[in-house]
C-alpha cells in the first residue's frame, strides 16, 4: 500500500489502538459525544432516498463502520495512513460489512475512483481553510452518486465563539492543527458554490458547535 500525498497539510494519524482509546473508550464525555453524534447521524440518513453503499472519506479506524452495518449499507472507508486504514478493515470484517477499504487521498479529485451513493466525512472537514474545503467538497463529489453527509464546526453562539477564539491561539502554535469554524450561515452558501444542494443541517446536540449536513449534488454538476 503506498501513500501519495495530494491534500494540503493534515496529520496522517499512526496510532490506531490511541485513536480508538481516545474517541471510542468509554469515558463519560466520549460516550456522550458519540451517542449524539450517532443520534444525529441516523436522523440525516434516514433522510436519504434508496442508498445502498456509503463511502466513509477518511474512514480512520472504521469508527463509523457499526452504523453503516446497521443501516445495512456496502461501505467503501477510504483512508490515506496505512496502519489506519488496516485496522479499518480488520473492523470492516469482523462486522461482516460488505465492501473493502483502500489507501486513497481525500483530497484526490480524478474522476477514476469507485463511487458510492452517499459519501460520509466526518471529523475532517474542520480542519480545513474555506479555501482548501472547496476543493476537499470538489473531491467529494467525485466519490458520490448523489448524497453527501459532512461535519462542519459552527463559530456561533458562546460555546462556539469560545472554541473559535481558543482556536486561534492554537494555530499560532501549530497551524495544521487547529480548527475552522464556519458560521452557521455560510454553511449552506459554501456548500451550494461547490455543487452541493443542502438537504438538512442539524447540531448534533443543543451544545454542540458540530453539525452534520445532508446534501445532495445539485443538477448543475451532476
Ligand atoms: C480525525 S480522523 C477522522 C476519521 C473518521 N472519519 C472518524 O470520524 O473517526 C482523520 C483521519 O484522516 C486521515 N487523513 C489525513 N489526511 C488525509 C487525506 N488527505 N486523505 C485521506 N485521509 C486523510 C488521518 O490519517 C485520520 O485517520
Amino acid at each position: 500500500m503506498t501513500e501519495e500525498v495530494l491534500a494540503p497539510a493534515y496529520p496522517l494519524f499512526r496510532r490506531p489502538d490511541a485513536y480508538h482509546q481516545k474517541r471510542c473508550a468509554s469515558a463519560l464525555r466520549n460516550r456522550i459525544q458519540r451517542w449524539s453524534e450517532r443520534r444525529a447521524l441516523r436522523a440525516l440518513l434516514d433522510s436519504a432516498e434508496g442508498i445502498h453503499s456509503v463511502c466513509d472519506l477518511p474512514c480512520g479506524i472504521g469508527r463509523s463502520f457499526e452504523l453503516w452495518a446497521a443501516a445495512g449499507l456496502s461501505v467503501l472507508g477510504i483512508e490515506l495512513s496505512a496502519p489506519m486504514a488496516e485496522r479499518a478493515e480488520r473492523e470492516r470484517a469482523a462486522l461482516e460489512l460488505p465492501g473493502r477499504v483502500e489507501i486513497g487521498d481525500a483530497f484526490d479529485a480524478s474522476a477514476a475512483h469507485g463511487r458510492a451513493d452517499l459519501v460520509a466525512c466526518l471529523r475532517f472537514a474542520y480542519y480545513f481553510s474555506p479555501v482548501q474545503r472547496r476543493d476537499l467538497l470538489a473531491a467529494l463529489q467525485s466519490r458520490s452518486h448523489r448524497y453527501l453527509l459532512i461535519q462542519y464546526r459552527v463559530g456561533n453562539g458562546v460555546l462556539g465563539r469560545w472554541k473559535s477564539a481558543r482556536a486561534v491561539v492554537r494555530m499560532q502554535r501549530r497551524a495544521t492543527r487547529a480548527k475552522h469554524a464556519c458560521p452557521w450561515e455560510e454553511i449552506r452558501p459554501e456548500l451550494e458554490s461547490a455543487g452541493w444542494s443542502v438537504l438538512r443541517m442539524r447540531r448534533q446536540s443543543p451544545l454542540s458547535d458540530r453539525v452534520l449536513i445532508l446534501a445532495e449534488r445539485s443538477a448543475r454538476k451532476s
